[in-house]
């Protein structure tokens, strides 16, 4: 999936600072996980445990990193995942009016173009089956997140949009047009019982401990919970009341993280609560935490101190170009615990 700040390609880079700082190490912890790339990497090493403050990275997480096989959907006794892809017009067309949430606010039936009609009912169908399913016993825990990840997975395909769900686009993108079809994901069994959690990082941090601790937070002042919130009502589908002409949902947690005022402190608090060994931390050079107050609070409460520049011409981004060169940036630290 695209999401602002993944690491899927700097997932060598992050690789290569375990290789050279950490010499044994069981637990690894991805304590801002979203699209869940860095967790599921590191699950072929260790046992894993991940974290997000957004529902619908939970729902992920669940999927690949509490499971550890494809789930069989015995008690259903077909294949879920075939069978929502060859659903006909006709079927879709039966559900009742009430139960087409994304219908009656994604798509122009509620005057937003995030997704056309079309995809928007099959989504709303998938939805209340899934629903229906977990509420009659026929799909346990694993299989609930599985089906929900599925799903979640698929929609930035089908979505109108340039990027995030920041705004959709005015006019119908050739990719939205194309059908829903959701895609088994492949899940590695590491035979460890992983962990996944759906809280407040510097919650999270004061009941956990373990050797290494990955930190990924948000850098700049875009909430994810504002960029991604049709991916999260649809984890949730919780007949949110939306606002606006995006449709945002109301009253969502706002991250500390993503405001100059609170962001230091939040990350002073996550460090000095810490109880790992190795902390390695993502940030970027735009980031609104300053380089110098990064390395200030990290000599702190740790020794071994290290930062690492990854070389923008590798990092291909939207942001990089001749006049704005964005760095990314690893540090190290080590923590005695
Ligand atoms: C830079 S992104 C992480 C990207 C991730 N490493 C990937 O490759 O997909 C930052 C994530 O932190 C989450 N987040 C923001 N504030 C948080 C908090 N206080 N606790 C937990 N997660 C938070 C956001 O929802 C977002 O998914």
């Amino acid at each position: 999936m695209r999401y602002i700040g993944s690491k899927k390609l700097l997932l060598g880079d992050i690789e290569r600072v375990i290789d050279e700082k950490v010499k044994d190490a069981e637990t690894f912890c991805d304590i801002f996980s979203g699209t869940v790339c860095v967790g599921e990497y590191f699950k072929k090493r260790y046992k894993i445990t991940t974290n997000d403050l957004l529902y619908f990275s939970y729902c992920i997480q669940h999927a690949v990193i509490e499971n550890n096989t494809i789930p069989k959907f015995e008690k259903l006794g077909y294949n879920p995942v075939e069978y929502f892809n060859s659903l006909s017009e006709k079927e879709l067309n039966n559900l009742p009016p009430k139960k087409r949430f994304c219908v009656n606010n994604f798509s122009p039936c509620g005057n937003r173009m995030y997704l056309t009609e079309k995809n928007a009912l099959k989504i709303d169908f998938i939805r209340n089956k899934i629903e229906g399913w977990r509420d009659k016993y026929l799909i346990n825990e694993g299989e609930y997140y599985y089906l929900l990840a599925v799903l979640i997975e698929a929609i930035p395909f089908v979505s109108n949009i340039s990027g995030t769900y920041g705004a959709y686009n005015k006019f119908w993108d050739k990719r939205s047009l194309k059908d829903l079809i959701l895609k088994d994901i492949d899940i590695f069994d590491n035979g460890k019982e992983n962990h996944a959690f759906n809280e407040n990082g510097n919650e999270l941090i004061k009941k956990i401990s373990g050797d290494i601790l990955y930190i990924d937070p948000p850098y700049n002042k875009r909430q994810y919970s504002s960029n991604y919130h049709l991916l999260e009502t649809v984890a949730k589908y919780d007949n949110p009341t939306l606002r606006g002409v995006t449709g945002l949902r109301e009253n969502e947690t706002k991250s500390d993280y993503c405001k100059k005022n609170t962001v230091l402190k939040s990350f002073e608090d996550l460090i000095q609560n810490a109880q790992f060994k190795h902390i390695i931390l993502s940030y970027s050079t735009e980031g609104i935490m300053a380089v110098n107050d990064i390395e200030t609070v990290l000599r702190k409460y740790g020794t071994d101190y290290k930062l690492y520049e990854i070389d923008y011409r590798r990092f291909k981004s939207r942001e990089t170009s001749s006049e704005h060169k964005l760095k990314e940036l690893i540090f190290y630290v080590r923590k005695d615990v």
